[in-house]
């Protein structure tokens, strides 16, 4: 085999102090974890803030299409690739009643929303939201009322969205404008039930029983319906046996059980803030270890998956009940993280949503009606638009640092794929270190590589950087090389998320 050696020089990595680290990355194709199911890159909506109104939905605006759903949130909703989107809530569902939301609009009751403390119209509901959803061509992804919900309720909400006409809700739906059913496939099972913060929070043990007769009822009215069952989203001591308690009493119901996240950097630590994911990576192996235990245990052939189905950064905006988060460059490498982390377990991460999608805690803003675009946008993008295929191994070299707790965290994270298809090697880089590049060896070990390379770097001067309506610190800066062998020099440049997406011929 040939072996050239193509050095892919980055004049910025010799910034800042002294000589840039060293790294070595060897990839074997062959080394398979799992295939990347595109489920991974999705979204979430809640009614929160100016997420739904003032968001995606904002009759007055020249932006609005003719339902009143703004077509600049729609594009970017395109552009970004996201594959699902989950609604109506968050902490919003559990005191959400979905027949508020249909028939008449003038006839809809305005309730006080007790999770943030808003008055919901109800201008938005089932049959509005679906329209949005259709015109980004995302997967909708419903999550019922367990909190102050009823079991009818949930059923009653499967049958109107899923049954053909004929039955007393699929006629209602007929009633208002749409006979054909939607066949909304993925249902999520309350929203964050082990939290103290949740309307109608439940133990282990209560949530389980309850969401076992939902999933029934749910699963009666339409089998081929996904259920996802709440996990963890409070990380206490005994995080974990909530988890434990839900698959032993779910396991034959779910398909998925959700896990939430989100990260901040209150202690204004760099290196620590960029170690969070490694917890989050540890969770995932911790409840894919308790998926692994009930199976064996009930001998189930069924798979049963993860949805982390919420994550993000946010801390500056906790106390905002509008949640409207500025990030910056530093947390656009979070985002990057997380997204490692997923492709990295995609044999049991199945799907995942950033939370949110506009305005709130979101990829997308929009001022004084101007929709732009923040810098967690960025990584998410390149992601669903070209990370797919299966995730295969990365074996890493690189030097490492201690924070806190953390010990070892590598200062380059890597993630990789091969899209077959395509015919495509992606290699996911984020650069840690906040002001060394990593000049790296990549070494693939099986096939050639071969044509061009894109090298796509979303970074920025400083990791303080931010955009805004009228600039744009934080994007991504495209390059194309040409490869012949299989060996690449490259140095990720400080405080950077790189991707790299190369021709692979296989021999
Ligand atoms: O996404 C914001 C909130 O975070 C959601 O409503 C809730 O599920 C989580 O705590």
């Amino acid at each position: 085999m040939r072996i050239a050696l193509f050095v892919l020089f980055v004049a910025s990595s010799f910034c800042g102090n002294g000589q840039p680290l060293k790294a070595v990355i060897k990839i074997d194709v062959s080394r398979k974890k799992g295939e990347i199911d595109k489920l991974i890159y999705g979204n979430f909506t809640e009614h929160l803030g100016r997420c739904i109104y003032g968001g995606i939905y904002e009759p007055g605006s020249p932006q609005a299409n003719a339902d009143g759903f703004r077509k600049d949130v729609i594009q970017a909703t395109k552009d970004l690739g996201v594959s699902i989107i989950r609604w109506p809530g968050g902490n919003f569902v559990s005191g959400y009643h979905w027949e508020d939301g249909i028939g008449p609009r003038e006839k809809r009751p305005r309730r006080k929303d007790l999770a943030w403390g808003d008055v919901e119209t109800n201008e938005v509901g089932t049959d509005e939201w679906l329209q949005f959803a259709k015109a980004t061509g995302a997967e909708p992804y419903f999550c019922v009322n367990l909190g102050t919900g009823s079991l009818d309720e949930a059923r009653n909400w499967v049958e109107y969205c899923n049954a053909k006409t004929g039955l007393y809700y699929s006629d209602l739906r007929a009633k208002n404008g749409h006979p054909e059913p939607y066949r909304v496939k993925y249902w999520g099972l309350g929203n964050e039930m082990d939290g103290e913060w949740q309307i109608g929070h439940k133990n282990a043990e209560d949530y389980s029983k309850f969401a076992l007769e939902a999933a029934k009822m749910m699963k009666w009215s339409d089998d081929s319906i996904k259920l996802i069952a709440s996990g963890s989203s409070n990380y206490v001591r005994d995080w974990a046996e909530w988890n434990r308690t839900v698959l032993n009493r779910l396991h034959n119901w779910v398909d998925y059980i959700a896990l939430h996240n989100y990260s901040g950097n209150y202690d204004k630590d760099h290196n620590k803030f960029m170690a969070l994911t490694t917890t989050v990576e540890n969770n995932i192996k911790i409840t894919e270890g308790i998926i692994r235990e009930v199976r064996a245990k009930y001998k189930m052939k069924k798979p049963i998956y993860i949805a982390f189905d919420e994550y993000n950064v946010w801390y500056r905006a906790w106390n905002d009940k509008k949640l409207e988060e500025h990030y910056n460059m530093q947390d656009a490498l979070v985002v990057a993280l997380y997204l490692n982390v997923f492709v990295r377990n995609a044999h049991i991460v199945k799907m995942a949503n950033m939370a949110q999608l506009v305005n709130v805690i979101a990829p997308m803003m929009i001022t004084e009606g101007k929709l732009w675009k923040q810098p967690i946008y960025y990584p998410l993008q390149l992601f669903a638009q070209n990370c797919q295929g299966t995730s295969v191994d990365a074996w890493v070299e690189t030097d490492t640092y201690d924070v806190g707790n953390f010990k070892k965290v590598p200062y380059l994270d890597v993630s990789t794929a091969y899209n077959k298809a395509a015919a495509e090697l992606i290699i996911n880089v984020v650069n840690r270190h906040p002001d060394k590049g990593v000049t790296t060896t990549i070494v693939n070990q099986t096939g050639k590589l071969t044509g061009k390379a894109m090298i796509s770097e979303v970074n920025s001067n400083k990791l303080e950087d931010e955009n805004g309506p009228s600039s744009e610190l934080v994007k991504v800066a495209n390059k194309e090389t040409s490869v012949n062998g299989n060996t690449i020099q490259y140095t990720f440049p400080a405080h950077s998320f790189t991707q790299l997406k190369i021709k692979l011929q296989q021999e």
